[in-house]
């Protein structure tokens, strides 16, 4: 009996043949170079009892139907209208230093499956991906990346669900027999339903306990499936959406990105997530540390586009610090709101009758970059380029238009040349290094084929222009999933600038993005999409957790709120090499109204404590918070940033504010700090370093 195995220091995933069929026998917590994988299938194999069939139907890498599989397939296809049951059989294996490939094939059918892995040995992260080869197209109706068993010392299952200014929000549903379905079928990644999932084993928590997490990397809507089977195993399949892929020859379902915590909980995943972002799947055309604040002018201006105004604007912001001004929506055609002109990147000649040379030549002589707003895969119907290509538009005549928008059809190779010609010519004549890349309304039906067409377009303009970043946005974070940050470099991860909806954003955005590529902006006093004012104080500590911007209209700040922010700001500018190189681990909080994370440098020798107080607290004092990650043997000395915060109704001792305080790192863990006492709105920033 063939067996295989792929390890990394996180995580071993261990292989077997079930009739012919490569299967996973394990996916977890490393194990011992010399293990017995014969003996481990072996014990991994259970007795049958009355009402089943006379063998148990292999949990293949694609279960197959015709084995009489008790739940849901690997894939289902057929050819010209005719359900296909292949039977896939011979199995080959091509194994190198970290990868593995393992090729069945049903000769009659005229049919090869390919499950091919590769382990990173430095992020501890593996990717697997199946690929579909037919000898004549076939169509697919599901076809899954590899199917792993699911944990069975298990309770819950952690998916991710959201909504326009809601991102990122946590489901947990409990593993009970049936099918959890997550289902993205608005050809997006989406807000609702991003592709992302954490397996906990029961009682594993941020902080502590085994945690399985995965991520789907495609932004054209996916389906995930975690079944309980009526005999107890669990299966976890992860494809494109129902009906997106149609008929093909050759298709290829991933990458699917597996990462394992053995003991670190949801932090030990989050850390390897962030780092394989970081170092394996954004392709950086700069230092990737040195992360420029940005001045983002949507929220001051909108369409209302007047030259002085943004100059004034762009010398306050890089008077306040920022680094790169971009320039948002209404610079192009004739959009002076949202109803018109998208399709037509020329520049708005009564707005700017010079071009944008004499705005970004201002911005530069301030010492920013420019980046421009663009939404390259839609159109108006009020534009240019709908009159003079209609047929250029996705969908049907009377489709429910979104935003008053219609997509182009991006499998269209004509669509693709005009758009990378417009795109270039505009990035050829001006120095922008910057391009906001929107999507701002759902597909009229899923389409695999949009996805691959804007990957192709992003791809022909990321070779042609090397040095521009890209930041994905859609309505905010409607598309941010690990596909298109292979092409891109931010996430705009929600329209809400709102810090307190931020704060618990960002806090479980983390359980897999990194704070390079997560764009947070410091937004008006009276937030634009929830009416809050919150202190200038806790709006830049929120933003300065991530990656820093401003998106306000600088006139209405006050002297003080610019001390602040300047502040914050160079802080930032202080911290962000090793704090963008380096991991966040999100902190199981001891009270519901603080959320709370640790930002740790690579080599551990220095960390920052964000603690934020949401709402007041139940109880009247603080509760101990229990630091994570750290060496437990090690001293580290602890100092609060920013005890200027302090409201006037604290008093009494406070080690914190008397600080510095230097403790053990088994000390912080597990007896944890005393916040100094606070009100709502209110960010605690306590920097640690290693003695
Ligand atoms: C979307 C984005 C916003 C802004 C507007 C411009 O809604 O999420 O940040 O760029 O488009 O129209």
């Amino acid at each position: 009996m063939s067996h295989w195995r792929l390890d990394t220091h996180h995580q071993t995933l261990v292989f077997g043949l079930a009739d012919g069929m490569p299967a996973a026998l394990y996916w977890g917590p490393p194990l011992p170079a010399d293990e017995d994988l014969a003996a481990l299938e072996a014990a991994g194999q259970s007795m049958l009892t009355g009402g089943m069939l006379d063998a148990l139907p292999p949990l293949t890498l694609c279960p197959e139907a015709r084995r009489s599989f008790p739940g849901q397939p690997g894939l289902s296809l057929s050819r010209r209208g005719v359900p296909l049951h292949p039977k896939f059989g011979g199995c080959t294996a091509e194994a190198g230093a970290g990868t593995l490939s393992l090729t069945v094939t049903d000769g009659d059918a005229g049919l090869a499956l390919t499950f091919s892995f590769e382990a990173d040995a430095d992020t501890g992260l593996i990717t697997a991906a199946t690929r579909l080869q037919a000898s004549e197209p076939v169509e697919i109706h599901w076809l899954a990346a590899p199917v792993l068993p699911g944990p069975q010392q298990a309770d819950e299952i952690v998916d991710i669900a959201g909504r326009w200014i809601g991102e990122f929000q946590l489901v947990r549903t409990p593993w009970a027999p049936g099918i959890r379905l997550r289902e993205a079928t608005t050809g997006r990644s989406g807000h609702e339903h991003p592709p992302f999932a954490l397996f906990p084993d029961t009682g594993a928590g941020r902080t502590s306990g085994t945690v399985r997490a995965m991520a789907f990397g495609w932004s054209g809507g996916h389906r995930m499936i975690a079944e309980e089977l009526p005999e107890g195993r669990r299966q976890i399949q992860w494809g494109h959406a129902a009906g997106s892929v149609g008929a093909q020859s050759d298709w290829t379902v991933g990458p699917l990105q597996l990462a394992v915590s053995a003991e670190a909980g949801m932090g030990g995943t989050a850390a390897a997530f962030q780092r394989h972002l970081y170092d394996r799947v954004v392709h950086w055309p700069c230092t990737p540390g040195a992360r420029p604040v940005h001045y983002n002018c949507w929220e001051a201006v909108y369409f209302d586009h007047d030259l002085p105004v943004l100059s004034d604007i762009a010398e306050r912001a890089a008077a306040l610090g920022a680094e790169r001004f971009v320039l948002d929506d209404g610079w192009f055609g004739r959009r002076d709101d949202d109803t018109s002109s998208l399709g037509d990147w020329q520049v708005d000649a009564w707005k700017y009758p010079d071009g944008l040379k004499p705005l970004i030549e201002n911005v530069k002589s301030l010492g920013m970059s420019f980046g421009l707003w663009v939404e390259p895969e839609m159109v108006n119907r009020d534009s240019d380029l709908y009159r003079a290509h209609p047929d250029w538009a996705l969908g049907a005549e009377d489709q429910i238009e979104g935003r008053g928008q219609r997509l182009l059809d991006m499998a269209n190779p004509a669509v693709r040349d005009h758009l990378f010609a417009t795109l270039d010519a505009l990035l050829t004549a001006n120095d922008i290094d910057y391009l906001k890349w929107d999507h701002n309304r759902v597909l009229p039906a899923p389409d695999a084929a949009q996805t691959t067409g804007i990957y192709d377009l992003l791809d022909r303009l990321r070779a042609a222009h090397p040095q521009v970043e890209i930041e994905s946005c859609a309505s905010g974070g409607g598309r941010i999933d690990t596909g298109i940050l292979s092409r891109t470099h931010r996430v705009w991860l929600s329209d809400s600038n709102d810090a307190l909806e931020r704060l618990r954003m960002q806090h479980d955005a983390a359980l897999f993005l990194p704070a390079a590529i997560t764009g947070a902006h410091v937004g008006p006093r009276e937030c634009h999409n929830s009416g809050r004012i919150l202190p200038m104080s806790f709006r830049a500590w929120v933003a300065a957790q991530r990656h820093m911007g401003l998106e306000m209209d600088p006139r209405e700040i006050t002297p003080d709120e610019a001390e602040t922010l300047k502040r914050v700001i160079s802080w930032y500018k202080s911290t962000r090499a090793w704090r963008m190189a380096g991991e966040i681990r999100t902190l199981d909080s001891a009270d519901p109204a603080v959320t709370a994370e640790m930002q740790i440098a690579r080599d551990g020798d220095r960390f920052v404590l964000f603690a934020g107080q949401s709402r007041a607290s139940d109880q009247t004092l603080p509760r101990p918070l229990r630091l994570t990650a750290l060496q437990p043997d090690a001293r580290y000395r602890l100092s609060l940033t920013n005890p200027e915060d302090l409201p006037r109704q604290a008093h009494g001792p406070s080690a914190l504010l008397d600080g510095p305080l230097t403790l053990s790192g088994a000390a912080l863990m597990q007896s944890g700090i005393r916040l100094p006492w606070s009100w709502p709105a209110t960010m605690w920033v306590v920097e640690g370093e290693r003695l």
